[in-house]
């Protein structure tokens, strides 16, 4: 099974990044325990975070018949993008939204999430762990779907 965990604007400034919010493990600890929790479980994992909308579209539409499912904290294009919405709803590959923080106690702005209508599931409030919950989640979505 191979899983793409996709990251969001300012996702790679953890640890410097609002710190009470978002907590002190920095985004090369974060890849780490994707990456040793991956292991554990043997699957494979390609992590890959960008600051730009359109590079996430991409790499949405290139998991077409690459990867069993797909991790995403879409970080602030949670509550803005259709596009992403539209892509994940094209690609066909069960999703799993993550948030670090627990979006649903934050700004009104953000309890609006475009993305999570074509999600299979939402974490949000764990920190980084929710990631390896997700990979969890979807290796016995993945594996009862076949
Ligand atoms: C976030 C929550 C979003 O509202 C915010 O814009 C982020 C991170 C989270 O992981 O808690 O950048 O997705």
């Amino acid at each position: 099974m191979k899983f793409l965990v996709l990251n969001g604007p300012n996702i790679n400034m953890l640890g410097i990044r609002e710190p009470d919010i978002y907590g002190r493990e920095d985004y090369s600890s974060l890849c780490e325990s994707i990456k040793s929790h991956a292991e554990k479980a043997g699957v494979e994992v390609e992590i890959y975070q960008s600051n730009h909308e359109g590079d996430l579209v991409d790499k949405i539409q290139q998991a077409i018949d690459k990867f069993e499912g797909i991790i995403i904290n879409p970080a602030a294009y949670t509550h803005t993008s259709v596009a992403l919405l539209d892509a994940v709803k094209a690609v066909c590959v069960p999703t799993v939204e993550v948030h670090i923080s627990d979006v649903s106690k934050r700004e009104d702005f953000r309890q609006i999430s475009y993305i999570r209508a074509a999600c299979v599931k939402t974490i949000s409030g764990h920190g980084i762990k929710g990631y390896t919950e997700a990979m969890d989640f979807l290796i016995n979505y993945c594996g009862d779907s076949k």
